[in-house]
């Protein structure tokens, strides 16, 4: 990958955000890897063959809750890792929602090595917009996912709002590598403040 280019892009945002869509944007047009951690989540969910300990813990995300961090940092760090030796930077999207889990992804990129080439960005939506895109999603695409509930939705937002993201906005704010991309505007005009904050 383009040397100038972070090796790590996290993504912060309150659920609904856009942060799924503006990461499959920057793999495509970057050659990152995309680490979704919801996603991850969703596979496990599927696999016939996955660890029971580790479904179970599924639980709390069916439920609009966080799942436990030790099955986050599993899913997460070896997705990165793997991009790593693929020589491809990783874009994680979601993966980052308490200040405890932000200094033990810290913890790893100083590992790993790539602890001085990581960006913040955080795609701040108001809280009122949140249900709105949700149920726009639901209508439009019907139930897709365990989450994709009204009284779930609003869970996740009590949980995972802009409240809860503050102190981890802060946190990478004090490191000195944070923006703030306003995510309210359509979805082109966000990319493109994503990519001039790439710059
Ligand atoms: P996850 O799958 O990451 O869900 P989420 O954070 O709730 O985010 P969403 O996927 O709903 O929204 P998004 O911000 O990606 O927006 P999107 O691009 O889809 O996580 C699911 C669960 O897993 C969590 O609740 C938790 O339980 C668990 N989990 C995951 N990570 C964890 C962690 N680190 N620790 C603990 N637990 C964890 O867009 C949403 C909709 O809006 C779409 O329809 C899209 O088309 C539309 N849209 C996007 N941008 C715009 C725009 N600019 N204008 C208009 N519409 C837009």
């Amino acid at each position: 990958m383009n040397n100038e280019l972070p090796k790590i892009i996290i993504l912060l945002g309150v659920p609904g955000s856009g942060k799924g869509t503006q990461a499959k944007r920057l793999c495509e047009n970057y050659g990152y890897g995309h680490v979704s951690t919801g996603d991850l989540l969703r596979a496990l969910d599927k696999d016939e063959n996955a660890d029971p300990a580790d479904k179970e813990a599924l639980a709390a995300m069916k439920a609009g809750k966080l799942v436990a961090d030790d099955l986050i940092y599993k899913l997460a760090f070896n997705e990165i890792k793997k991009n790593l030796e693929d020589g491809k930077g990783s874009v994680l999207d979601g993966a980052i929602r308490t200040v405890v889990q932000a200094q033990k992804y810290q913890e790893f990129f100083e590992e790993i090595g790539v602890a001085d080439s990581a960006r913040t960005f955080e795609i701040r939506i108001a809280d009122e917009t949140v249900m709105t895109r949700l149920g726009i999603r639901l209508a439009n695409e019907g139930k897709q996912r365990p989450d994709d509930d009204p009284e779930i939705m609003k869970k996740r937002l009590e949980q995972q709002g802009n409240e809860a993201v503050k102190p981890i906005r802060e946190y990478y704010e004090a490191k000195g590598i944070l923006t703030v991309i306003d995510g309210e505007p359509p979805i082109d005009e966000v990319t493109a403040l994503v990519n001039e904050a790439l710059k």
